[in-house]
C-alpha cells in the first residue's frame, strides 16, 4: 500500500525518520546515551581487522562504514564488492570478523562471499533487512536493519538503516577497543539520536529539489563528487540516478577529478557536489573552482556555512541543516534520493520497477 504517495519509492523515502529512529534505538540506549551491549561471536577488542562484502547500494553503505570503523575504532576494514570478493581468494586473518550487508538477505554473490568466509572459519555477522533470509540464517549473528519491507527496487530506507547499524556498531567497537572515551560515546550517541529530526527537516526541501529535478532531467550525463564519507555517497547518488532515470551518472572522489573526469566537464555536464562544511571542505571548494573555470554547472549540496564559504557560482545550492559529522551521511543521503526520484518522475520512467532490474538478485 502506497498510502497517499505516487510510488513506493516516495513513500519509503518519507519513512526514513521513523525507520532510522527504530533502527538506532535497537543498538543505542538514549536514556544513558550509550551503545547497547551486543551478543557477538567475537570481541571487537581482539580483532585486527574486519571484512565487509556486499553489492550495489549495500556495498556503498559498507564503504561509509569503513570510514567510521577506522576513524572511531582504529579497526582496519577490507571492503569489497561481493562479486569480486568471492573470486579474489583474499587471505582471511584468523583475528578478523566478516560482515555481509544485504537488504534482501538473498543476493547470490553476497551469500557466496559469506560461505567463503565461513570456510575460512571467521565469525560472521549479517546486516540484513529480511530476518528470515538465507544470509541471516547462515550467519553467526544477525544485526537487523529495522526498515520494514522495502518494495521500490531502488534502495532508500534500507540504505540509511544500514548506515544507522554501521554507525552504532562503529561506536560500540570504539568503546570495546578503548579508542573512544565515555564522554565521546555519550556525545556520538546523542548526535545519532538527532538524525531522525534532521531527516524530517530535509524532507521539507521537496519543492526545491523537485524544481531542480526538472532542470536535471534535460541532461544526459551527470557527475557526482564528494570526499571522505561523501565519496561513497557520490557513488550512491550516481547509482540512484542511473537506475531509475536512466541518465548516465558517475560518482567520483573529488580529489580524483583532475586525474581524468575533469576532461568531461562542459556546460552539458552538471556536477553535483556533496560537501557539508567539514574538515576537508576547503579541498572540495578548490575542486568546484576547477569545475566552474571550465564552464561546468554546479549543484552544491551543503550546509549554511558551506553555502556562505563556497565562493563559486552554482546552478543551484541545496542548503541542509548543520549536522554533526557522524550523521551527515544519513542526512545527505536524502536529497540525493529525492533528486533521483523526481528526475525519474519527470523522465516518465517506471520508478518502482526500473527496466532490467530485480529487487532481489539471486543469480550471479
Ligand atoms: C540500488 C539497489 C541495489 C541493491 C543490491 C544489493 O538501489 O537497490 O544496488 O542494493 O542489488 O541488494 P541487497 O541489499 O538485497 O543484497
Amino acid at each position: 500500500d502506497k498510502g497517499n504517495r505516487r510510488h513506493f519509492m516516495e513513500k519509503e523515502i518519507h519513512e526514513q525518520p521513523e525507520v532510522i529512529s527504530h533502527t538506532l534505538a535497537h543498538y543505542l540506549d538514549f536514556t544513558s546515551d550509550s551503545s547497547k551491549p551486543l551478543d557477538l561471536p567475537f570481541d571487537f577488542a581482539k580483532l585486527d581487522r574486519i571484512a565487509i562484502s556486499a553489492c550495489g547500494t549495500a556495498y556503498l553503505s559498507g564503504l561509509i562504514g569503513k570510514y567510521w570503523f577506522e576513524r572511531l575504532a582504529r579497526l582496519p576494514v577490507d571492503i569489497d564488492i561481493a562479486s569480486e570478493f568471492r573470486y579474489r581468494e583474499m587471505p582471511i586473518s584468523k583475528d578478523s570478523a566478516a560482515f555481509f550487508i544485504s537488504q534482501s538477505g538473498e543476493t547470490a554473490d553476497t551469500l557466496a562471499s559469506l560461505r567463503y568466509c565461513r570456510s575460512a572459519g571467521v565469525p560472521i555477522g549479517a546486516i540484513v533487512n529480511v530476518r528470515e533470509s538465507t544470509i541471516a540464517r547462515e550467519s553467526d549473528v544477525v544485526l537487523p536493519t529495522l526498515a520494514g519491507p522495502e518494495i521500490g527496487v531502488a534502495s532508500t530506507k534500507a540504505f540509511t538503516c544500514q548506515l544507522s547499524v554501521l554507525a552504532s556498531l562503529a561506536v560500540r567497537a570504539g568503546v570495546a577497543r578503548g579508542t573512544i572515551s565515555r564522554e565521546q560515546e555519550k556525545a556520538l550517541v546523542h548526535q545519532l539520536s538527532e538524525a531522525p529530526r534532521f531527516a524530517t527537516q530535509v524532507l521539507k526541501l521537496e519543492e526545491q529539489i523537485e524544481k531542480l529535478a526538472r532542470d536535471l532531467s534535460r541532461y544526459h550525463h551527470v557527475l557526482y563528487l564528494g570526499r571522505d564519507t561523501n565519496f561513497p555517497l557520490a557513488m550512491e547518488g550516481a547509482l540512484k540516478l542511473k537506475e531509475i532515470s536512466y541518465i548516465h551518472a558517475e560518482g567520483y572522489a573529488a580529489g580524483e577529478l583532475k586525474h581524468g573526469p575533469i576532461a568531461l566537464i562542459d556546460e552539458n555536464m552538471p556536477v553535483i557536489v556533496i560537501a557539508p562544511h567539514d574538515r576537508i571542505f576547503e579541498k572540495t571548494v578548490s575542486n568546484m573552482q576547477e569545475v566552474a573555470a571550465r564552464g561546468g554547472k554546479i549543484i552544491l549540496i551543503t550546509d549554511k556555512k558551506g553555502a556562505a564559504l563556497a565562493s563559486v557560482k552554482t546552478m543551484e545550492t541545496i542548503v541542509l541543516p548543520d549536522v554533526p559529522e557522524i550523521i551527515a551521511p544519513l542526512i545527505y543521503a536524502l536529497p540525493i534520493q529525492m533528486l533521483a526520484y523526481f528526475t525519474a518522475v519527470f523522465m516518465g520512467t517506471d520508478v518502482d520497477q526500473p527496466r532490467n532490474l530485480a529487487k532481489s538478485v539471486t543469480v550471479e
